[in-house]
C-alpha cells in the first residue's frame, strides 16, 4: 500500500500570523511552571473585577435548557445595546444591530460583508494585529500605510491614504482608540478619511472598542456622528463589551450598520453559526442600559494607570509618547530585535523571581522591516503592579546579552 501523508493545509491556514500578542504564551507557562512570577503587560487583559451585575446573572441562570439564542441576538441584548448607544449619544434602532461573539466576531463579518478573496483592506500601521489574521482568514488582502510615532501615530494627509487605494480597495478599517498606540482620532482627520472613502467608494470599518477610554478631557468623536446619506451606506462599527465593562470572556459585541444591504449580509453570516452566547448576552444586559457610571469610572481608573505607566517610562529612560486612550503604549527599546528581547524575558531572566511578558511590535505591522525594536505594553495592572513591571524592564534592558540598537 502507497504511503500516505496528511493531507495539505490550505495556504491561508499556512499563511495565518500568529498573534503577537499571545504567541509567547507556552514559554511564560514554562516561566511560571519555574516558579517565576510573570507581570502580563502583553495583553489586553484587566486585571478589574467584572462588574457584579455581569457575574450574579451568570451566576443565577436557572433555565433547564441552555438554548441557543437568535441568530442576530436575544431582543434584550439589542434592545440593550440600542439603550447604550442613545446613553453615549446615538440612535441605533434594534434593525440597525446584530449582537456577536466578541467584537472579534464583528471584525470578521464586516470584512466578509465588504471584500471578496482577492479584494484589499486598508489599514494603518500599527494596527490590531488581529486585522491581519481575519483578513488571511478570508482571502482578503491588507495594505498599510504606516504611521509616524513623532506625529502621534495619526492619520496622514488625505493624499497619501489616497495613493494606497486601488481597484481592488474595498473598505478602511480604523480603530479608535487605536489599539497598540493609543491614539484618539479628532473630528477632523475622521471627516478627512470619510471624505476619502466617498471619493473612492469605499466602506469605513470603525473598531470602537475602546470608545469610552479618552483622557485628558478629551471627547471621542464615533464614526456614527457622521449622518449623511453617504456616511450612512458606508460607515460599520465594531463594538464589544470585553473592555468598557471588564468582561472580556462574556464575547458579547456587536455590529453597528445603517445600509440594510450590509445588515442582510452580516444577518445571513450571524445565521450560518447559529448564535452569540445565550447566558452572557442576558448578563451584559443591565451593564448596557445604565453604562456610565462603570464607564466613567473606568475611565479615570486607566487614565490614571496611564499616567503612573507614562512617568515609569520617561524614569526609565524609554522612548515613548503619552497616549490619549485606549489602555496600551507604544515603546521603543534599546534592543535590534523585541521578539528575541521578549522571549529572553521569559526563557533567560527574573529578577529576584519577577519577569515581565510584552507583546513585541514587529507583530502589529505588515511591513516587515518595520517595529522589530517596539513593544506594546498593556497598562491593565494596578499601579503598583505596573511600577514593578516597568523597573524589571528597565533591569533586564541592562542586563540584555543580545543585539542592541
Ligand atoms: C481594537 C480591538 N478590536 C477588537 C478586539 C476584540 O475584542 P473582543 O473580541 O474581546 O470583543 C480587541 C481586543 O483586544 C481590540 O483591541
Amino acid at each position: 500500500m502507497a504511503v500516505t501523508q496528511a493531507p495539505r493545509v490550505s495556504q491561508r491556514g499556512r499563511d495565518a500570523p500568529p498573534s503577537p500578542v499571545r504567541k509567547l504564551m507556552p514559554l511564560a507557562a514554562a516561566a511560571k511552571a519555574r516558579g517565576t512570577t510573570v507581570y502580563h503587560i502583553n495583553i489586553g487583559q484587566p486585571d478589574l473585577a467584572t462588574p457584579e451585575p455581569i457575574l450574579a446573572s451568570i451566576r443565577s441562570y436557572s433555565e433547564s435548557v441552555l438554548p441557543y439564542a437568535p441568530s442576530r441576538g436575544m431582543p434584550e441584548t439589542l434592545s440593550a445595546w440600542s439603550s447604550y448607544y442613545a446613553a453615549v449619544g446615538y440612535d441605533i434602532p434594534t434593525d440597525e444591530l446584530i449582537v456577536t461573539t466578541g467584537g472579534s466576531e464583528a471584525l470578521a463579518f464586516a470584512f466578509m460583508a465588504v471584500a471578496d478573496p482577492g479584494d484589499e483592506i486598508l489599514l494603518f500601521e500599527p494596527t490590531y494585529a488581529n486585522y491581519f489574521g481575519f483578513a488571511v482568514g478570508s482571502a482578503i488582502e491588507t495594505v498599510a500605510i504606516t504611521l509616524d510615532p513623532e506625529d502621534g501615530f495619526h492619520l496622514p494627509a488625505s493624499a497619501r491614504i489616497q495613493d494606497a487605494i486601488t481597484a481592488r480597495t474595498r473598505a478602511i478599517c480604523i480603530s479608535n482608540p487605536n489599539n497598540p498606540t493609543g491614539t484618539v482620532y479628532d473630528r477632523q482627520e475622521l471627516e478627512e478619511l470619510l471624505e476619502v472613502a466617498v471619493r473612492n467608494d469605499l466602506f469605513v470599518i470603525s473598531d470602537e472598542t475602546y470608545r469610552e477610554l479618552v483622557f485628558d478631557g478629551l471627547e471621542h468623536t464615533s464614526m456614527l456622528e457622521f449622518d449623511s446619506s453617504e456616511a450612512r451606506d458606508r460607515v460599520i462599527i465594531v463594538d464589544s463589551v470585553s473592555k468598557r465593562f471588564s468582561a472580556t470572556g462574556a464575547r458579547v459585541g456587536c455590529l453597528v450598520s445603517r445600509n440594510p444591504a450590509i445588515m442582510d449580509a452580516v444577518g445571513r453570516f450571524a445565521q450560518a453559526r447559529l448564535s452569540a452566547p445565550t447566558v452572557e448576552q442576558l448578563a451584559v444586559v443591565p451593564m448596557l442600559k445604565d453604562p456610565l457610571p462603570y464607564t466613567s469610572w473606568l475611565r479615570s481608573e486607566y487614565e490614571g494607570r496611564r499616567n503612573a505607566v507614562y512617568e515609569h517610562l520617561l524614569h526609565a529612560d524609554l522612548a515613548c509618547r503619552k497616549p490619549s486612550g485606549a489602555f496600551y503604549i507604544m515603546v521603543t527599546l534599546p534592543v535590534e530585535d523585541c521578539d528575541d528581547f521578549a522571549m529572553w524575558l521569559l526563557t533567560d531572566f527574573d529578577s529576584n523571581g519577577e519577569t515581565v511578558m510584552v507583546a513585541p511590535g514587529a507583530g502589529f505591522y505588515l511591513t516587515r522591516s518595520m517595529g522589530r525594536q517596539q513593544a506594546r505594553l498593556a497598562y491593565v495592572l494596578n499601579k503598583q503592579d505596573l511600577a514593578r513591571a516597568v523597573d524589571i524592564l528597565g533591569e533586564a534592558l541592562r542586563q540584555y546579552p543580545g543585539g542592541r540598537a
